[in-house]
């Protein structure tokens, strides 16, 4: 297996299969998460091919894209099987995606390896933070949500079940998720870069519901 050739080709094809996504699960999201995914590979000592691998495949299959929430990766496997990736490897990269999302705020997700945690730490920075908050909006608007509805108290849930059906204003997704976050990241760089984009949600917030008055 030429590893360099299987990066470059699966690269072309996310690309490809990501590009006009407007939910913020777009190509300029998972370029995002691969190198920060790398830059804490580096840090932690984690197999830089395994991580690449998940950080480019992550969103391919997501329930919330695809509307499948079973734990099945279809496409995933189709296309690491395709490129001749060793069946361990691959096993190890559709683990790591099959155990990455957030699936509610008493909903554990540990990850049971450092390529994992990395990758995982990766997309979460991803969803905090300036970029965070405008890939929430995008994904609200994407979905037909509202922004905020006075008197909408945001829920903590239970079961991934209840997350994933949620249908609440997106303004409580700060609350319900994001927010959350900063307290369930896997390395210390992650959690250092984590607290100035935590800061940023919290400034955010604060001046939102001072012009909407909520
Ligand atoms: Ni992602």
């Amino acid at each position: 297996m030429n590893k360099k050739k299987v990066i470059a080709d699966t690269e072309q094809y996310v690309k490809e299969e990501m590009l006009a996504d407007a939910t913020g699960h777009d190509w300029q999201h998972v370029c995002r998460v691969r190198n920060t995914a790398l830059q804490l590979a580096c840090i932690e000592n984690a197999d830089l091919f395994v991580v690449e691998m998940a950080a480019l495949l992550h969103d391919l299959d997501d329930y919330k894209l695809t509307g499948d929430a079973s734990a099945h990766l279809p496409r995933a496997t189709r296309w690491l099987d395709r490129m001749g990736v060793d069946p361990s490897i691959a096993r190890q990269v559709l683990d790591i995606i099959t155990h990455l999302s957030f699936k509610g705020a008493d909903v554990a997700t540990p990850m049971s390896d450092k390529e994992g945690c990395v990758v995982q730490d990766a997309d979460r920075l991803d969803a905090i933070g300036a970029i965070g908050i405008a890939r929430t909006f995008a994904y609200g608007g994407a979905k037909g949500r509202t922004m905020y509805v006075p008197g909408d108290e945001p829920v903590q849930h239970k079961s991934f079940e209840e997350y994933k059906n949620s249908t609440g204003a997106t303004i409580n997704h700060f609350y319900e998720k994001l927010l959350l976050l900063k307290d369930r990241m896997n390395t210390s760089a992650a959690k250092d870069m984590a607290e100035k984009r935590h800061q940023f949600m919290l400034d955010f917030l604060r001046q939102f519901s001072e012009e909407v008055g909520l």
